[in-house]
């Protein structure tokens, strides 16, 4: 575990339409940036190419794909990304309960010993950031958080306004991801949980995933930069 707090923790969100956008992304990012995140919009469109070129290149994808499902079901949706070789962090959504996040682990583990490479964390979604701020919004947070430990995966992701809470109560190796970032004075979009990238970090996040802020930015590579300074704070 002590490699993942060591790893830079910002994670680039790949939302965009072509493929070409997202390769001259990566291109422009990579001196500063680890690893990118594939999700729904991307993989949709383009599938393995987009991992694969990712990899190609010797960065890391965690692929946000949030498989929600039968136990059945998502657990050989795991198995086919760990097949993908070169994911180094998946999404699930805890919501599918217990014995679907038992059986996904012990997917990605069989599947990732018969290859013999490396099994990728795994991390349950607990409630979206796009989601309004309840009174028991944090308590669903946790409990699910909960729930995912129990289950044996590796963290979870959840707003920086809980990632507090879930440090406290589950140790300081379980993973905490955290979208919604947001540097002060940039617009929040959808997100409505949001935070800055230094609080997230003082508040136990692991990784800040950020999209629009850097992905929009008339110059990516300042915006994440100018980010990065904000976690050196934090
Ligand atoms: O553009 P923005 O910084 O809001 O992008 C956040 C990214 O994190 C999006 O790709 C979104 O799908 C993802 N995400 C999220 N909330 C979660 C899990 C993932 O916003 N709970």
């Amino acid at each position: 575990m002590a490699t993942i707090m060591k790893q830079n923790p910002l994670i680039i969100a790949l939302d965009v339409e072509t493929i070409e956008e997202a390769k001259e992304l990566v291109e422009k990012l990579s001196p500063v940036v680890d690893t990118f995140k594939v999700g729904s919009q991307l993989f949709t469109a383009y599938g393995p190419s987009i991992v694969q070129y990712i990899v190609e290149k010797k960065k890391k994808v965690f692929l946000d794909l949030k498989f929600h499902d039968i136990p059945n079901t998502v657990a050989n949706a795991v198995s086919s990304a760990v097949g993908l070789k070169g994911v180094f962090m998946l999404t699930i959504h805890t919501l599918g309960g217990k014995e679907m996040m038992m059986r996904a682990q012990e997917a990605a583990q069989q599947k990732s010993k018969s290859w013999g490479i490396l099994k990728p964390l795994i991390v349950g979604i607990t409630v979206l950031t796009s989601d309004d701020q309840k009174d028991n919004t944090s308590a669903i947070v946790l409990e699910r958080a909960k729930l995912a430990k129990e289950s044996g995966l590796d963290g979870v992701v959840a707003s920086s306004q809980e990632a507090a809470l879930i440090r406290k109560n589950l140790g300081k190796d379980f993973i905490i991801v955290t979208p919604g970032i947001r540097p002060a004075g940039s617009e929040a979009g959808d997100q409505k949980r949001v935070t800055t990238p230094a609080e997230a970090i003082l508040n136990g996040s692991n990784f800040l995933v950020v999209g629009r802020p850097i992905v929009k930015a008339a110059d990516p590579l300042k915006a994440a930069k100018d980010i990065l300074k904000e976690i050196e704070k934090g």
